[in-house]
């Protein structure tokens, strides 16, 4: 049995976190990953999405005021888990989504102060792509344990500062959003756990037992896997989605500008499309220059590539994912992969020392 300080922390039994995937729901998914053992996270973005008026139709959660919309999330999500499952919520605070992140921030805790079933599953709030320090007083005295994502040394200080309870350490080979100026897992996750007191997660290119040792060893005390959640039965994403990361290998993802800065997608004829309009309108983005200006045809060109994926042309759609995409094979159920990750972690643990320490 693999123990860390972030079992006991979320009151979890393995150290593995579900990373939160907007603009898409992971209701269901993070329904599987918590009654497995791990922290199952329900996803935000898309309902702040749609409250701006971006209609992803039933790819995203539904519509209407973002409070309302995700207590009503929370209770069907808690409802649906089992007694000992752990639940979080992960709101994104970029400078875009700042007045529906308060909204959302609120509906967690008022929540979980409302309801004994609420208070014992829901246990954690993960924060990400934006400043923690402005968020400290609401989140610290919720009672919800707090993990703020970040891409480099510097924002983990800022986490320290704001009293963050967990750090997530985000390599820039995850899927999704990745950070402006890019720093791989491999020398970012040391290098917080150097840098800061506070536990340290570690995201981006996690799949397996042996990654999974490999983040304990570079000093953290768990993984965070989104890229990997995706392509598992219980996942809330379409078909074509999950086949394509399995179609995928470690070389067929290109980053370009999405909504909220710059994306990992996987290799397909519209995401080598979208890159090649970012570098001809934002070139900043391959120099690791921050730029928030938002491009009309590039914002249109991202929600087709969206809409596409209600359709079966596996070239047209956009699909978010991490370089770890090479590294999966198979589709299994949530439970399976999480037994199937701490079992080879376990063995793993085991055989090291018989086969290196003399
Ligand atoms: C489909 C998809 C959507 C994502 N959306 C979000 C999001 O809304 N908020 C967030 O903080 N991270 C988001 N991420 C990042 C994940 O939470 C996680 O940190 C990342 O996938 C880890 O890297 P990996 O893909 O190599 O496992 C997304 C990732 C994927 C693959």
């Amino acid at each position: 049995m693999i123990k860390t300080r972030l079992c006991d922390l979320l009151e979890i039994k393995h150290p593995i976190i579900q990373g939160g995937m907007g603009p898409f729901q992971t209701n269901k998914l993070a329904v599987a990953v918590a009654n497995a053992g791990a922290l199952g996270v329900i996803s935000t973005s898309g309902i702040v999405l749609k409250s701006m008026g971006v209609d992803l139709g039933p790819l995203a959660p539904e519509g209407g005021d973002p409070y309302e919309v995700l207590r009503r999330i929370i209770h069907q999500t808690v409802e649906a888990t089992e007694e000992h499952g752990k639940i979080g919520i992960n709101v994104m605070v970029s400078a875009e989504m700042m007045d529906a992140a308060r909204e959302l921030v609120r509906a967690a805790v008022d929540a979980r102060g409302e309801n004994p079933s609420v208070q014992k599953k829901l246990k954690a709030i993960i924060t990400s792509a934006g400043d923690p320090l402005p968020w400290t007083d609401v989140i610290k005295p919720s009672g919800l344990t707090w993990l703020h994502v970040v891409p480099s040394v510097r924002a983990a200080k800022r986490c320290e500062k704001a009293g963050v309870d967990v750090i997530i350490a985000s390599g820039q080979e995850g899927g999704g959003h990745t950070a402006w100026e890019p720093v791989h897992s491999m020398v970012l996750i040391p290098a917080v756990v150097e840098a800061v007191k506070t536990p340290v997660v570690g995201a981006g290119g996690f799949a397996d037992g042996a990654s999974l040792v490999a983040a304990l060893a570079l000093g953290a005390v768990g993984v965070q896997m989104g890229t990997r959640f995706v392509a598992t039965k219980e996942a809330d994403f379409v078909q074509m989605w999950k086949e394509r990361i399995v179609k995928s290998g470690e070389r067929d993802t290109i980053i370009a500008r999405g909504f909220v800065g710059p994306l990992r997608y996987l290799k397909n004829k519209a995401s080598v499309e979208l890159a090649e309009q970012t570098l001809e309108k934002i070139p900043n983005l391959f120099l690791g220059r921050p730029d928030v200006s938002l491009d009309p045809e590039i914002l249109s060109k991202e929600l087709e590539g969206t809409m596409a994926l209600l359709g079966d042309d596996d070239e047209r759609a956009l699909f978010y994912g991490g370089e770890v995409a090479g590294r999966i094979s198979d589709i299994p159920t949530a439970r399976e992969l999480i037994e199937r990750i701490v079992r080879e972690a376990e063995e793993i643990l085991r055989e090291m020392p018989k086969k290196f320490l003399r």
